[in-house]
């Protein structure tokens, strides 16, 4: 076995954090060879019921489970820390404009980019899961000058899986025949899940489908499905996004699959016209190390202008949380 890693998870007693840290300890994120320290950063309220969840992480007996933490203090939770998911925030209130969810968010990610920058480990890796997520995510990132840029990434991957699962049940096929998604831009209902370059039988899938059924059903039905399951369940979507986290992180440590990519808000490096800096998705690819946004792919009219719509919105985050002086 390896030597063991420390993993940081902050809102650890909220709905994600409940689907998620058993995953962790269990080995299913970082690998069955890998021991973990979890360290659960919470609010002052909530780390009573964060001492709750790890008593049942305990009563688990994981093998790979080393130690567990759990703690009010950013400062601590990210000291030595090798892979924080950062799922903690706040939410949208009733009557609460963007500029209010922006500055509340500031609070907390903010502070959080800066204890990252003092404590984290040489081999730092942050997945922002937290909405808004990709501007979240530019924020702890921006206030983090000594990590590089590409070590931040912002969660896609829910959608990603969403997508993958809408495509395939209208081809009649499985999931893992379907390959090279993409959901490009915000995660937010402005977000376009692309099947121009997704692929089912080596062909493009927008060629293998109508036209109405992807304009109409598909993008629709994947930029809103986290308001259908609230709509369904009475709660969000909290057991799927917390194994989209899963995703996330074994792709990006354990490597995609040659010939694929995978979905991810990295930072732009100003490929596909999508301004420099940006926390936007892309396709991206890993081998174990760094994501690297897939290049050179052609985008089609119909993608450009779907493409730039939601990179606007992007832009109009980040230059609201500029002016709120988080960045
Ligand atoms: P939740 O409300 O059940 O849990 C959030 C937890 O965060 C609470 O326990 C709260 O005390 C804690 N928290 C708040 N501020 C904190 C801080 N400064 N430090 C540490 N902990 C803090 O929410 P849930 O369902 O677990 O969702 C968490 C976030 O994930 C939400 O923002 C949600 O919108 C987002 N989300 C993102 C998805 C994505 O695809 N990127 C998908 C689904 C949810």
């Amino acid at each position: 076995t390896k030597a063991p890693v420390k993993v940081t998870v902050t809102g650890a007693a909220g709905q994600i954090g409940y689907a998620l840290l058993f995953r962790i300890a269990s080995g299913q994120m970082l690998g069955l060879d890998t021991p973990v320290k979890l360290s659960l950063l919470e609010i002052t309220p909530a780390l009573r019921a964060a001492e709750g969840t790890a008593m049942e992480l305990t009563d688990c007996a994981f093998p790979l489970l080393e130690s567990i933490e759990i703690t009010d203090d950013a400062t601590r939770a990210f000291d030595g820390t090798s892979v924080a998911l950062l799922v903690g925030a706040r939410p949208r209130g009733p009557g609460m404009e963007r500029g209010d969810l922006l500055s509340a968010n500031g609070g907390i990610f903010k502070p959080q980019g800066a204890a990252l920058n003092n404590g984290a480990a040489e081999d730092i890796r942050v997945l922002v899961v937290g909405n808004p997520a990709n501007s979240n995510a530019l924020i702890a990132q921006q206030n983090a000058p000594d990590i590089p840029a590409n070590r931040f990434s912002a969660m896609m991957r829910l959608d990603h899986n969403r997508a993958l699962a809408q495509a395939a049940q209208k081809l009649g096929v499985s999931v893992s025949d379907i390959s090279n998604m993409t959901i490009w831009g915000n995660h937010s209902a402005t977000q376009y899940p692309d099947l121009v370059h997704a692929q089912f039988g080596g062909r493009s899938i927008a060629e293998q489908v109508e036209r109405d059924w992807l304009e109409g059903t598909f993008i629709p039905t994947v930029a809103k499905r986290g308001a259908a399951i609230i709509e369904a369940r009475g709660a969000s979507s909290a057991a799927s996004a917390a194994n989209a986290a899963i995703d996330h992180v074994h792709s990006w440590v354990h490597g995609t699959a040659e010939g694929d990519w995978t979905s991810a808000g990295v930072v732009s490096d100003g490929s596909y016209g999508i301004p420099e800096g940006l926390i936007s998705g892309f396709p991206v690819t890993s081998t174990g190390g760094d994501w690297e946004i897939v290049s050179d792919l052609e985008i089609d009219d119909f993608s450009r202008a779907r493409i730039d719509a939601s990179v606007a919105e992007l832009v109009e985050e980040r230059d609201a949380i500029r002016e709120l002086g988080l960045i």
